[in-house]
């Protein structure tokens, strides 16, 4: 049996542990923030995850684990913790390796400290194992191996996803928006509102269209690394020579629904976010399901009433650009099209920072919020909110 940790970001574990559970059918727990752990007893299973997830960074494959104090003195634990486990197996004589370190809490010792003693451990324990030096290469390495301080816990691990976080799906080659929306947080969006393809979908302020592509990617069952095959560290570098990733992508993929139809609309004010957000979307061959337009948020009060099913939008924040009240223009014309354009029942789900606005337009228009959740949009601290008519 093997344990297998996936990093998510902060607020949304139990959503990543509900998918997990989906994918490979065994129970996952949330094992602290940002990150979930799962058990499985075949290495297929962590290659599904890592190719079909869509609310997960990184998987890896745990080494080792231990407590810590905080003190110097975890120096020597965590040299213990790596030295004692079975990470030789995972390297040959011609391999280089880099460790990537990272470090949340308080401690006497910083990341660099704790990447250098990891590293240290594994060259140590190769010499005296098999007698010679493993090449260290931190720009292109053969074998990754993550390190893992947080608060009072230590994790070693195998990476099975490489430098790129999974977060990076491929499709949004076009770097012209300020605030492009995770692919993860969209996707913990849509899951919330319980998207299945079916509905009549709009994101009136969809900037590149992250949201739209998301929907239409889950509801065609393209799965979230479908972009990304070659890049993926289990297939650069398969931990086990048995397992062939390729062969698992190939059966998953059998899966794909390239043209079924799904009612999603998606528009913004600026019509180059909309041509970029039509160009990503036929990187990943969904651009034949998305109606993208240019529009303006309040035009949709022109619209018929009650056309759309589901709202799923990322207002502007209006934090780094943009006037707090223009920022409220507009999320009081969101409030007012959502009204006027959800059926009854319809969901309004956002993402901000602006939580007294939100509650109180909520209120305003009549719009009770059903569920609210604080999630990290990087190092923001903001709330994703669902709203029902
Ligand atoms: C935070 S961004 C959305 C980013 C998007 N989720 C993505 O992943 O690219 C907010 C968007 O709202 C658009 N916007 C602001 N005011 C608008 C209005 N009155 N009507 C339509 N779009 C508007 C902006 O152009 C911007 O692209």
């Amino acid at each position: 049996m093997f344990t297998v940790f996936a990093t998510t970001v902060a607020g949304i574990e139990n959503l990543a542990a509900k998918e997990a559970q989906e994918i490979i059918h065994k129970k996952a727990w949330i094992d602290g923030p940002g990150r979930i752990a799962i058990n499985i007893d075949k290495m297929e299973d962590a290659v599904k995850l890592l190719y079909l997830a869509r609310l997960v960074k990184r998987v890896t494959l745990k080494l080792s684990e231990a407590s810590l104090n905080g003190a110097q003195e975890d120096l020597k634990t965590i040299y213990e913790a790596v030295y004692s486990s079975n990470f030789t197996y995972f390297l040959t004589a011609n391999d280089s390796f880099a460790v990537r370190s990272k470090r949340v809490g308080t401690h006497e010792y910083t990341s660099i400290d704790v990447a250098r003693v990891v590293g240290q451990a594994v060259i140590e324990r190769i010499l005296k194992e098999k007698n010679y030096r493993q090449r260290v290469n931190l720009s292109e390495p053969d074998v990754i191996f993550r390190s893992y301080v947080l608060h009072d816990r230590f994790y070693f691990a195998l990476d099975l996803t490489g430098d790129i976080s999974l977060e990076r799906r491929g499709y949004r080659t076009e770097a012209v928006h300020p605030a492009p929306l995770s692919p993860i947080l969209a996707a913990s969006m849509l899951k919330l509102v319980g998207w299945n393809g079916a509905k009549n979908l709009l994101d009136p302020l969809c900037g590149l269209g992250t949201i739209c592509i998301e929907a239409a990617c889950m509801a065609r069952n393209i799965p979230a690394a479908y972009l990304r095959k070659k890049t993926l560290q289990v297939v650069r570098r398969p931990p086990f020579p048995e397992l062939n990733p390729e062969h698992v992508f190939s059966e998953l993929d059998i899966k794909i629904k390239h043209h079924e139809k799904q009612p999603i609309t998606g528009s913004d004010i600026k019509k180059k976010y909309i041509e970029s957000a039509m160009r990503h979307a036929k990187i990943i061959m969904v651009d034949d399901t998305i109606n993208f337009k240019a529009k303006k948020l309040e035009e949709y009060m022109k619209d018929q009433q009650g056309s759309f099913d589901l709202i799923v939008s990322n207002p502007p924040f209006g934090l780094r650009v943009g006037h707090p009240k223009n920022v409220t223009t507009v999320y009081c014309s969101l409030f007012k099209v959502a009204r006027h354009l959800l059926t009854s029942n319809g969901k309004l789900c956002i993402i901000t920072p602006h939580t007294k606005l939100v509650k109180s337009l909520s209120e305003k228009e009549n719009l009770p919020i059903t569920h609210e959740r604080p999630v990290k949009y990087g190092n923001l601290n903001v709330k994703i909110f669902v709203c029902e008519k």
